[in-house]
């Protein structure tokens, strides 16, 4: 019996197939290359000493998927392929939609053809849009404000509407809240080609001179310094997160959602200066307006992950600095 990664050679999902491999499981891989590195199916087995089963190929193509399943025995599906950047969305909602959601239909039209009925979903904490309070927990209200965050809550949708015509699927939603950090091996980590959207690339790329300067956006949040405060969880955590959610699949039906997250919320300024510190180099920043559709403060109650999937991070801001800037110099000496 094998899992099937789809965007596993994504930052997320080359990590989670090391953690799969590591944890003794058979793996197929499919991805198109849209946001990562061919090289990337090679590193993951150096690191792993382990081999698999890879395809380049799109989720939306039908035939590829059905080619896959009628060649390999798939027990279970870790779903991992989409577009993810909230700004492009904005600017190009009808791919966001299409790729988003046409991959997630035929994906789960080719499962249930070939009986497999277990699915481990990338959802984000975007799908709770400005909490009314925080901790979040996952009974709070889910909204979105942008066509990136909105095709996370449609594919949860389609995904419950899937469970109640058929509840002998099983499904794991996992919300992630701010992965960041990389393998302490250096060789997979988060290394965007074009100039990065989220806070740890950018930050990462001013400490390397690629870029002069980091913008802040915003210091009069409400929060303890007035900047932007986010629950950053190492992705090393995350992807163990889905070796349990993919054991509670395959041990049970049912659907349900779960945060991961540290629960421990961090202003902009203090990964600024957490970063300058574990790795001794400055990062200049200048205060800045705010990004339109930025919220003050968002992070987790991760205490439901903990009681149903006997998960919990463990990784601290300090590895996740030192771990995002060790796998982009070891990149550059590539
Ligand atoms: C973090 C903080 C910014 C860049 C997004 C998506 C979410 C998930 C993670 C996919 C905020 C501040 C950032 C910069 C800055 N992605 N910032 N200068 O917006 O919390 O979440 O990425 O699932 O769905 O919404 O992450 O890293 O962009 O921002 O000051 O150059 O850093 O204002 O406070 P965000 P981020």
């Amino acid at each position: 019996m094998k899992i099937l990664v789809t965007g596993g050679t994504g930052y997320i999902g080359s990590h989670t197939c090391v953690e799969l491999l590591s944890a003794g499981y058979e793996i197929v891989v499919i991805d198109n290359f849209s946001n990562s590195k061919r090289d990337v199916v090679d590193k993951i087995k150096m690191i792993t000493n382990k081999d698999f089963t890879f395809y380049e190929g799109d989720c939306c193509d039908k035939d590829i998927l059905t080619k896959m399943f009628d060649k390999n025995d798939i027990g279970a599906v870790i779903h991992f392929a989409g577009f993810k950047a909230v700004g492009e969305s904005v600017n190009e909602p009808l791919k966001y939609y299409r790729n988003n959601l046409d991959s997630t239909i035929t994906l789960l039209e080719v499962m249930k053809e070939h009986g497999c009925k277990k699915i481990v979903f990338s959802s984000s904490a975007t799908v709770y849009g400005k909490p009314d309070s925080l901790p979040i927990k996952e009974d709070f209200p889910l909204s979105t404000t942008n066509p990136y965050g909105t095709t996370k809550l449609m594919i949860e949708d389609i995904l419950r509407d899937l469970y109640k015509s058929d509840n002998t699927w099983s499904i794991a939603l996992l919300r992630y809240f701010n992965p960041i950090g990389a393998h302490t091996s250096g060789l997979i980590g988060e290394n965007p080609n074009d100039i990065p959207n989220n806070l740890m690339p950018y930050i990462v790329k001013v400490a390397t001179g690629e870029l002069e300067i980091l913008s802040v956006f915003g210091n009069d949040y409400d929060t303890k310094d007035g900047t932007g405060v986010r629950d950053y969880i190492h992705v090393v955590d995350l992807s163990k997160g889905h070796i349990k959610a993919i054991e509670k699949v395959l041990s049970e039906s049912g659907i349900d959602a779960y945060n991961l997250g540290t629960g421990n919320g961090y202003s902009v300024l203090e990964i600024v200066n957490t970063f300058m510190k574990v790795n001794g180099v400055d990062v200049k920043y200048k205060i800045v307006d705010r990004r339109p559709g930025d919220i003050d403060a968002c992070f987790a109650d991760p205490s439901y992950a903990k009681e149903k999937l006997n998960w919990e991070a463990t990784l601290g801001i300090e590895d996740m600095c030192r771990d995002s800037y060790n796998y982009v110099k070891n990149v550059k000496e590539d």
